[in-house]
């Protein structure tokens, strides 16, 4: 990139012959500017995506991967944690009543709706893999809260909330939270 940068520059003053030499030179000047503006800006996209990725994330000493998070940060992903299992134990006992309403209305409170708490900040430091999984588990919220709705058989209803607990344990086998140093 830097050799480049002067053979573009040179290039540009050709378009402008009747330009003096102190003209030429800030031309030279503000195109190279231009350029290392685009080199950051690109440099910074990169950074970003990468981070969309991987997140923020060592190994931990239980062999699952650690996502380092502040303190507040994990208090905002626990205590949609617990929301999750408040929401998993209304829908049991809901569909153990047989009452289908109650147990829709367990499962939209954790729904896909749930989501938009997140600050961007935290997003930047899930995994994507840990987000996808995340974002799964609150779209079957919404699939379980439909099917609740429309009355249908408790036994099927309970097939879907094991489905749905299988992928609790899928990511937690997969993460844990730890302080960032
Ligand atoms: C995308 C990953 C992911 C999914 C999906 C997920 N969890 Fe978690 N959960 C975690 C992580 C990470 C922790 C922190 C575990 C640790 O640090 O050891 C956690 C912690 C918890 C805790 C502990 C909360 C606390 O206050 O300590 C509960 C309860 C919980 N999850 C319930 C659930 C339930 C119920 C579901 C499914 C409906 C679920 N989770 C789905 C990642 C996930």
């Amino acid at each position: 990139m830097p050799a480049l940068i002067p053979i573009m520059g040179a290039r540009v003053i050709s378009f402008y012959p009747m330009a003096t030499a102190s003209q030429r030179s800030l031309i030279m000047t503000a195109r190279n500017l231009a350029f290392l503006a685009l080199a950051l800006w690109l440099g910074t996209i990169a950074v970003a995506g990468w981070l969309f990725v991987v997140g923020r994330t060592v190994p931990a000493s239980d062999g699952r991967s650690a996502i380092l998070l502040t303190p507040a940060e994990r208090d905002v992903v626990l205590g949609e944690m617990r929301a999750m299992l408040a929401s998993v134990q209304g829908i049991a006992s809901a569909i153990a009543d047989g009452e289908g309403e109650r147990a829709a209305n367990a499962a939209s409170a954790v729904g896909t709706g749930a989501t938009h708490a997140v600050p961007a900040t935290l997003m930047a430091k899930l995994p994507l893999e840990f987000k996808q999984l995340g974002l799964g588990v609150h779209s079957n919220f919404d699939t379980i809260a439909v099917a609740a709705r429309q009355g249908e058989e408790a036994d099927l209803l309970l097939s879907r909330l094991a489905d749905q607990l299988s992928q609790c344990v899928a990511c937690h086998a997969l993460y844990r939270i730890d302080p960032e140093p």
